[in-house]
């Protein structure tokens, strides 16, 4: 009897999720407008504009809604959004997210600096280690929603931790994890990290 229940609320688990999941396929073409800035497959040439490419599916849909309403300001994004239907949104995440992020190069100045942090943490300031959530490679951990870092714009990442410990980036939720942590790191820890994360894989 109890085995019948647990499968029956496994196959409408999947079901769901099924009906929820996104086809990289369709989302190909739709992503194109999205390309202009974040590159055809999702690693944009520009500094400043993130990489999508390999990024974990669950982030890249929370980030998306997180965008489109208002959430998490991006005002280069003003409108683009406004259009996309839920299954729109789907399958552009499912088909960034199967594409592979390419890897950039640390300044060898900062690597030292870098890596001490982002393995070690300030654990003396009560700031963890950033391999715990982001891996040691960098590449996040998809199903809990922690994004890929490895090879992302050292650009993009240090206005992403600026902007977590001024708060202006606030999406972080309740927990403010992020902004908890953004705020042990100084201007020189930010650009270490930042040069750190741009050339791990
Ligand atoms: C005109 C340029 C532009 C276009 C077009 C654009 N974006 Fe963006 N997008 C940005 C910028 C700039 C940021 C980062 C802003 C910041 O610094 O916080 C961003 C951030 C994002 C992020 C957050 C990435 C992360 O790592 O947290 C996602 C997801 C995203 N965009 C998805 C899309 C999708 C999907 C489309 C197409 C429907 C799109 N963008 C179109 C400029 C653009
Ligand atoms: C306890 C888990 C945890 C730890 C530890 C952690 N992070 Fe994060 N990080 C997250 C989560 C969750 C998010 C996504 C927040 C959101 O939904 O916008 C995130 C987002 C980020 C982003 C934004 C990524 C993007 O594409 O915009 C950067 C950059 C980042 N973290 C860097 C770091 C660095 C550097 C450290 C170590 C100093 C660190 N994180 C430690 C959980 C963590």
């Amino acid at each position: 009897m109890n085995k019948v229940l647990v499968s029956l609320l496994l196959t409408l688990g999947i079901t769901g999720l099924a009906h929820a999941a996104g086809d990289a396929t369709a989302g190909q073409s739709k992503a194109a407008v999205c390309g202009a800035c974040h590159g055809p497959d999702g690693n944009s040439p520009a500094p400043n504009f993130p990489k999508l490419a390999g990024q974990g599916e669950r982030y890249l849909l929370k980030q998306i809604h997180d965008i489109k309403n208002g959430d998490r300001t991006v005002v280069e994004m003003t409108g683009i959004l406004d259009n996309l239907s839920e299954q729109d949104i789907a399958d552009i995440a499912a088909y960034f997210s199967s594409q592979k992020m390419s890897v950039g190069a640390a300044d060898p100045e900062l690597v030292k600096r870098g890596e001490a942090l982002f393995r070690g943490g300030k654990l003396e300031e009560g700031m963890p280690a950033c391999t715990g959530c982001h891996s040691p490679n960098g590449a996040g951990i998809a199903a809990a929603g922690f994004p890929h870092l490895g090879g992302q714009h050292a650009t993009y990442v240090a206005k992403q931790l600026t902007d977590f410990r001024e708060g202006n980036r606030t999406n972080d939720g309740d927990a403010m994890i992020m902004r908890s942590i953004a705020a042990k790191l100084s201007n020189k820890d930010i650009a270490a990290i930042s040069s750190y994360v741009q050339g791990l894989h």
